[in-house]
């Protein structure tokens, strides 16, 4: 059955990805970016819509709703995938572990990481109560994991950003028990993000992820997943 999905971030990488295998299941993808006009791919795939979506700025994510809101009356599932690193606010990666990043680039993550996600979830959160099965997928990080974040402690502010995700999933998994709320570890991914020598390319983990996507079901919600379904340690 054909569903109404918004991915953010979708104008490359991850996003892109999981973008176009819905769209090629026939599934109508509305997809953000932050600049809508430069997201031709995912256009060309056949998206629904692009909206102008920044999750770091609360105006921003408030004019997206509002623009949602006018587009469609329902949505079946959010999948909040747009996030960044340390390496986007200029600095070393390598050199933002504890005894090092700085207070700003430590709350710059969070706030684009896990609030933004969360506030974007509350934006949509009308039409999913309209929509069908409503699904959030949080694309999380194994680096959120305190088992896993902790054997790589070089950016302290990505690491405990994506914890904060993985509270609010399960936080909202409890708080509202008519969307199934999920975290998923997407892998380490060939994409901007994860360089050129990540373990496995944006197609295998967008394969992944809508896999489990596809099988989600209001059981499952609060769950932290791996692309094959199973379970994440926290
Ligand atoms: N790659 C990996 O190995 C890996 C591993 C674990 C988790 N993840 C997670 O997977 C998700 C996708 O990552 P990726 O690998 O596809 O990264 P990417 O190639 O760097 O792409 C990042 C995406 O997030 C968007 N974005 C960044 N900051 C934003 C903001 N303030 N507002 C709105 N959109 C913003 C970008 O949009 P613009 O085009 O507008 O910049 C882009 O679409 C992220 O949440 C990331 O943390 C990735």
């Amino acid at each position: 059955m054909s569903r109404r999905i918004v991915v953010t971030g979708a104008g490359r990488g991850i996003g892109l990805g999981i973008a176009k295998k819905l769209i090629a299941e026939g599934h109508e993808v509305w997809g953000t970016a932050r600049n809508p006009d430069g997201a031709t791919e995912l256009k060309d795939a056949g998206a629904a819509g692009v909206l102008k979506l920044d999750i770091g700025d609360t105006s921003s994510i408030e004019a997206f709703g509002a623009e949602l809101h006018s587009a469609v009356e329902s949505i079946d599932t959010l999948v909040n995938n747009a996030g960044m690193t340390s390496v986007d606010l200029g600095v070393d990666r390598r050199a933002q572990g504890p005894l090092q990043t700085t207070k700003d680039v430590v709350l710059r993550q969070i706030e684009v990481n896990a609030v933004g996600p969360m506030l974007v979830t509350q934006a949509v959160r009308p039409l999913l109560g309209k929509g069908t099965g409503p699904v959030v997928l949080n694309i999380s990080s194994q680096l959120g994991s305190m088992i896993v974040g902790a054997q790589m402690p070089f950016d302290v502010g990505y690491n405990s950003s994506k914890s904060v995700m993985n509270m609010v999933t399960v936080m909202s998994a409890t708080a509202d028990t008519d969307v199934a709320y999920v975290a998923i570890h997407p892998g380490w991914v060939q994409s901007d993000m994860g360089g050129p020598k990540a373990a496995i390319s944006v197609d295998e983990s967008a394969a992944g992820i809508v896999g489990v996507l596809n099988g989600i079901t209001q059981a499952d919600s609060g769950r932290f997943v791996k692309i094959d379904g199973t379970d994440h340690p926290w």
